[in-house]
Formats: structure tokens, sequence, C-alpha cells
């Protein structure tokens, strides 16, 4: 959604020569590479390591990994109060995300209950059923739209899980969440949130006194700073479980996917050998990175000679941190055996993922059931994937091939 007509003018304290024009939104692309990496690649190559965009109202980018760590890791410095680029884009807040210090921590133990090992292992039997259905809903054809028949729709099914929805919502939720979370227009994105909105508030009323033990009941019921949470607390929250863990699954889901359609040595060691695949998913998520988030400097700091002023942006994507050959030896190379893969797609420091168990737990099972019941796939020649880059960068088609049986 590229609505941007002025750009601002460069701040007297950005210097000339750490200027460069980056787009993190571009229209979405047909891809028959990685381009996403070859961006990255690129600005490694002829980027400032540190770098001030005119692009989405101005702001900072860090291309390497020791920078990336120092923003997510320092919540004192670098505030979560705006996550998303340009400012102000979006008409609410997410809580947790998007809140600071202790007030974060207190919203975040309104939710850990419902993210315990133990919780997420319960849905195991669930997503597995749900992976089976859909794959077999498909395999027979010898083909499928990945993203629309697969992606898009586990992630939403596993929220619907975990807030004990009727199963009559989904298409509503479905069409809802895209309309937010990747609309063509603005009126697209107010409608979206509105239609989500009116569903939260139903949803609320319904569960207001808490007492069920479904995700929903556990922030009505929630408690911070030893008082009940407002109404628009509790909103925010819903909204930021909800829309958390759908683009980043579909997104994180679809590169996986194009990977071992077109690398078939990488696609062979995991089926031959099961236990490889929670590796194979960090390391497919170090090398794609697919997540990004901003921060806002909270005082004027000087960092290997650039003063970033209080209020400056600054923009994570987390496909540089895995591309870094600072900090990974040959990043270019997908190993599965890679010895330290210490990657930060979930995140890190206090705001890591709450859900990074659960979207694990969702890849792991799409791999294993994928993989037993389509041994051998590959994207359709006459049909591209197409990307879309931005705060995730999120494969929206992903046409896939294989032979069918008998
Ligand atoms: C592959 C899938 C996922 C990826 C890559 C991902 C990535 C992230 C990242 C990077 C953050 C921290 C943001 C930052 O520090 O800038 C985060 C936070 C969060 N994620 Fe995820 N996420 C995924 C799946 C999920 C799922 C499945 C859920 C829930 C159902 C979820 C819910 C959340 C919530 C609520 C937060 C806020 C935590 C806090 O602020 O304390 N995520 N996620």
């Amino acid at each position: 959604m590229a609505e941007e007509t002025v750009q601002p003018v460069r701040p007297d304290h950005v210097p000339a020569d750490r200027v460069y024009e980056y787009d993190l939104y571009e229209a979405p692309r047909e891809v028959t590479s990685d381009y996403q990496i070859d961006i990255v690649r690129r600005l490694h190559r002829e980027a400032p390591d540190i770098f001030w965009t005119p692009k989405n109202g101005g702001h900072w980018v860090v291309t390497r990994a020791r920078e990336i760590d120092m923003c997510q890791r320092d919540g004192e410095l670098f505030s979560m109060q705006d996550v998303v680029l340009p400012a102000g884009a979006k008409p609410f807040i997410n809580i947790p995300l998007e809140t600071d210090g202790p007030a974060h921590s207190a919203y975040r133990n309104v939710l850990q209950p419902a993210f315990t090992p133990a919780r997420i292992m319960q849905l195991e039997r669930d997503i597995r059923a749900l992976a089976i259905e859909l794959i077999e809903g498909f395999v027979d054809r010898g083909e499928c739209e990945f993203v629309g028949e697969f992606s898009a729709i586990l992630p939403i099914e596993i929220f619907m899980q975990l807030a004990d929805l009727p199963k009559s919502d989904k298409a509503d939720l479905m069409r809802w969440a895209d309309a937010s979370v990747h609309p063509r227009t603005l009126e697209e994105r107010i409608w979206g949130y509105g239609q989500m909105s009116a569903y939260i508030e139903a949803l609320m009323a319904e569960r207001a006194d808490g007492a069920r033990e479904d995700v929903i009941s556990m922030i009505m019921r929630g408690q911070v700073f030893d008082r009940g949470m407002t109404h628009e607390e509790r909103h925010s929250m819903i909204l930021n479980v909800l829309l958390g863990g759908l683009d980043t699954v579909m997104a994180t889901m679809g590169v996986i996917a194009r990977f071992l359609a077109t690398h078939p040595d990488h696609r062979r060691q995991l089926r031959e050998d099961h236990a490889l695949i929670p590796r194979a998913i960090d390391e497919l998520m170090r090398f794609y990175g697919a997540t990004g988030t901003a921060r806002v400097v909270t005082r004027d700091i000087e960092h290997d000679g650039i003063l970033f002023r209080k209020d400056d942006r600054i923009l994570i994507q987390t496909m540089f941190h895995g591309q870094d050959e600072r900090r990974f030896d040959n990043p270019d190379i997908v190993d599965f055996n890679r010895k330290d893969v210490r990657h930060a797609t979930f995140g890190q420091g206090k705001h890591r993922c709450i859900g990074a168990m659960l979207a694990r737990l969702e890849m792991r099972i799409f791999i294993e059931e994928w993989l037993q019941r389509i041994p051998e796939f590959d994207v359709a020649a006459d049909e591209c994937a197409i990307l879309e880059r931005g705060m995730v960068n999120s494969m929206r088609k992903l046409k896939l091939v294989w032979p069918r049986l008998g």
C-alpha cells in the first residue's frame, strides 16, 4: 500500500554520506529467485552499515547483526511504542508488543499462561489433524496454491483453537485479517480493522466473566498492577494475539515451502531424517528472516559516530541479521547441520515472540505431514511465486505441483 507522496528532507543530524534510498514496501513481485536476499546482499555490499532513508516517513536502517541485537535487547534506549513504519500507520496499539518496561512485563504475564509448553503441546494433535485434512484435500490433484489452500488457513485455525471459536467464523476472520494486514487501499484497511474490532467486541461481551480456559477468557480475567485491564487494553491484547500469529507463520511457511520445492537435496535430507526438521526450521528462519519491526529512540545517543536523536525511527529487518557474514560463516548457504543458528527472527530480549513454540510446532507438523504425502514437488513452471515485501516479507501466492499418484 504505497501512499507516500512527499519525502521528508534529511534531518540536520544525519550526515549526507549516511543517506541511502531504501523502500521497505515495494510492489509485490513475481519471484524466481530469493530477491529479498539479493537486496540484503546488495545493501551489505554498497550501503553504510547504518543508514537513513527518506522513504516511509524517513527512518534509520540497521543492516548488521550487532546493531540488530542492540536494538532488540535494549528496550530502554529503543522503545517498542510504534513498531510499524511509517510512524502512526495504524489506528491502534498492540499490547503487549508496543509497550515498554514494567507495563510490558505486566501485560506479558497475562498472556504467558496461554503459551506454556504444556498448553502448546496439547494442541499438537489438533494441528496435525488439521494439516493432514488440508493436504489430503488437494494431494490427488497434483497441485495447489499453497498460500490460499494451506499457509493462510492453518494459523487462523490454530488461533481459533486457542480462542475456542466456532469453525463457522473462519471465512469471515480470514477475509478481515487479510484486509487489515494486506490492504490494497486505506479504505480496505479501515474496513478490515472495523470488522475485526466489531467481532472482538462481541467476543469480549460473550466471555466477560473470564470463566473459561481459552485465551480470550484469560485476557478478560487478567490483572495488571493489581487491577483488571481496561476494555481498550483487553481489546488490543486480543488483536495482538490474533494478528501476531497469522502473517508471520504464513510468511515463514511460504518461504520454507518454496525453498523445499526448489531444493531436492535439502528435501531428501528431511524426508530421510525427520529429527533434522527442527534445526532446518531455524536454519531457514535465519536464512530468510521474514519479520521486521521498528524502534523509537528514547533519548539522544551516539553509536559508532552516528547521532540517533530522540524520536528517530529505526527499522530492524531480521533478514539482515541472518545474512550477516560477520556473524554467520557462509550465511548464503542453507546448512541443516549448521552448529550455531541463533537467529533474530523471533526477536530477542523481553519482547521475544511469545508464540515461538507454537509457531515451531505448526511448522514442524507442516513439514512432517507434507513430506510424507508429497515427497517430491516443485514450483509450477507457468505461475511464479509472488512475494510482498513489508514489515513482514510474505509469500502471497505459491503454486506448487507434484506427480499424481496412480
Ligand atoms: C514464524 C512465526 C512467528 C514469527 C517469525 C514471529 C516473530 C515475532 C517477533 C520478531 C516478535 C518480537 C518483535 C520485536 O522484538 O521486534 C514477536 C512478538 C510476539 N509474537 Fe510472534 N512470531 C511468530 C508467531 C507467533 C504466533 C504463532 C503468535 C501467537 C499465536 C505470536 C504472538 C506474538 C506476540 C503476542 C508477541 C508480542 C510479545 C511481547 O511483546 O512480549 N507470534 N513475534
